[in-house]
């Protein structure tokens, strides 16, 4: 077995794991780090982020204003240290990025463009156009290039963590090329590999979301954090969950039930299609309970309108929004309102972190959409993610590199055992003969995920879900597959993937059923008031051999304390 060593071990090529590696690079050039991703960097799903990322600009906004709409909008579940962190630190790393070549959209006179985004007080979503994600890819893709110590794996799938006397010492990983497992060892481990939307039927995720860095973690004995707390988006395509961003409604696009309502007058009517996401996509699915939205193909539907804004505009401010309904549904915006409904995009929760990226296995640390650290609670407010990548990106970057240099390397094993393990474990799944099928399991996870830890959730059809991913655990002992074959075995990284997705969908299941209240993004009409004196914890799910086991921890406040949360 091939065993290749660095000093920091980075699983993940999107916006967090290219913001590490530059981070370990420009922290100390004697260290090297190795930079596996499953996909080519520029396929990371950060690529398809549209609408910006959110940091102070203006005179009218502040640190403080820019925390508080995040901690509000998390329900009051956000960790107001890591907030505080973050709103200070995402206008740096934002600047930064443009001296790395990113081009955001200008104003007039020469100022960044900002623009408003749900939950938001004032605009403060910087932007490229609506390719933001696309954008600031190529720009950390390009920087991370010019560092010699940045090594790249690519389509290297990474499927253990390798643990010795209590702390990380690298992983084990697929060769996607050779279909042979390489052990890649390290004193630091930095898991930035995204979230998890595939464990349910319908989403904008691509498909390489499967959750692989939070099973990982998980199976190595760290905790996954609040992962009850699943983000629908509030305007996806039928059929497709393409993202249609919410810049569309930031620039001035409003939604319309099939009596031609701007139904969120009954909803949030304050901040109308500016309100939060949580609350945006419970509107839409009581409009479509009350036979008030359109019937497609794919099931209810209302209409995004944007047919007032103008061509120009579009074409300014929104072009790929026009071109994936041109592409996608035969419609043109500019002509005719834009078919939309909820559809899975975001998981709030993800491994337990410190604001350093640490997780409780030392050497272990995370950063993204695959962390919770937590600065999202129980609902993010769009366009904070992706700064969020930067400045936990680049601060578990600089805490894992600060861990590589002081750690004490004498005893580090040669080959570990558990790395043959892993790939006999690998081995024994090409061609494995077994009575299941990837695709069938699949199915059942993701209906079940949609039935029982929906926008809406009540008890029996949580235990349900919960019951039929344990059942779903079983069967997946009797897979069988059929290529044999070595170079881009992808039937053999289906199964991994599913089985990475079946351990995160327990979690969530777990934790929804658990969570007997109602705060942000989880909603239960079971239990549907907040229960501040119950539930203001995070929840942590641990990793045990008979069944996932129920754990928390208390949330950090610092000064904004509890409210009703009023928009
Ligand atoms: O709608 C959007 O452009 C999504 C942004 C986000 O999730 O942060």
């Amino acid at each position: 077995m091939e065993v290749i060593r660095h000093d920091v071990v980075l699983v993940g090529g999107g916006g967090a794991g290219l913001r590490a590696a530059i981070a370990v690079a420009e922290a100390d050039p004697e260290l090297t780090v190795a930079c596996l991703s499953k996909v080519y960097p520029m396929r990371s799903h950060t690529v398809s982020a549209e609408g910006g990322a959110a940091a102070v600009a203006r005179e009218d906004d502040s640190p403080e204003l820019h925390a508080y709409d995040t901690v509000r909008g998390s329900d009051y579940l956000a960790d107001q240290d890591a907030v505080e962190l973050f709103v200070e630190e995402a206008p740096i790393e934002l600047t930064r990025l443009e001296h790395w070549g990113c081009p955001w959209s200008r104003e007039e006179d020469g100022r960044i463009a900002v623009r408003a985004f749900g939950g938001m007080s004032v605009e403060r979503t910087w932007f490229a156009a609506d390719k933001t994600g696309f954008h600031m890819l190529h720009s950390l893709f390009q920087t991370s290039l010019k560092y010699e110590n940045i090594v790249r794996l690519d389509e290297t799938f990474v499927t253990r963590l390798l643990v010795e006397d209590g702390r990380v010492r690298g992983v084990v990983a697929l060769d996607l090329r050779t279909g042979s497992a390489r052990a890649v060892l390290g004193r630091a481990v930095v898991l930035a590999t995204g979230g998890a939307g595939r464990i349910f039927p319908f989403t904008t995720n691509a498909a390489i979301k499967t959750g692989d860095g939070m099973a990982l973690a998980y199976r190595a004995g760290v905790p996954l954090k609040d992962m009850e707390f699943v983000q629908y988006h509030p305007t996806g395509l039928p059929g497709t969950g393409i993202l249609i961003t919410e810049a569309s409604r930031g620039e001035g696009g409003v939604l319309l039930n099939a009596n031609g309502e701007r139904y969120l007058e009954r909803y949030v009517p304050n901040k109308m299609e500016l309100g939060p996401r949580d609350m945006l996509a419970r509107a839409a699915i009581l409009e479509f309970q009350a036979e008030r939205g359109f019937k497609g193909t794919y099931g209810p539907y209302v209409h995004l309108d944007l047919t007032h804004l103008g061509e120009a505009k579009i074409d300014e401010r929104l072009p790929f929004v026009r071109e994936l309904a041109i592409h996608y549904v035969g419609i043109d915006p500019v002509k005719e309102p834009i078919p939309v409904r909820p559809v899975v995009h975001y998981m709030m929760g993800g491994i337990d972190t410190d604001g350093n990226g640490a997780t409780e296995l030392p050497g272990l640390y995370a950063a993204g959409e695959c962390a919770s650290v937590s600065i999202n609670g129980a609902n993010r407010l769009g366009s904070n993610s992706l700064s969020e990548c930067l400045v936990f990106g680049a601060r578990a970057g600089r805490a894992a590199a600060a861990f590589a240099r002081e750690v004490d390397d004498r005893n580090e094993p040669a080959v570990p055992e558990q790395a043959r393990d892993e790939e006999g474990r690998i081995e024994a799944l090409r061609g494995k003969s077994g009575g299941e099928r990837i695709v069938d399991l699949r199915r059942e996870m993701t209906s079940a995920m949609e039935r029982g830890c929906g926008v809406f959730r009540e008890e029996d059809e949580a235990r349900h879900t919960l019951q039929t991913v344990a059942q779903l655990k079983g069967r997946y002992t009797d897979l069988g597959l059929e290529d044999r074959s070595r170079v881009f075995n992808t039937e053999i990284v289906s199964a991994l993937e599913l089985g990475h997705m079946l351990d995160v969908a327990e979690a969530v299941a777990l934790a929804a059923l658990e969570r007997k209240e109602s705060r942000g993004s989880h909603t239960r009409t079971d239990f549907p008031a907040r229960d501040d004196e119950n539930f203001l914890k995070h929840t942590l799910v641990r990793f045990a051999p008979q069944g996932p086991k129920l754990d928390d921890k208390p949330v950090t406040i610092t000064r904004w304390q509890p409210e009703e949360r009023k928009y």
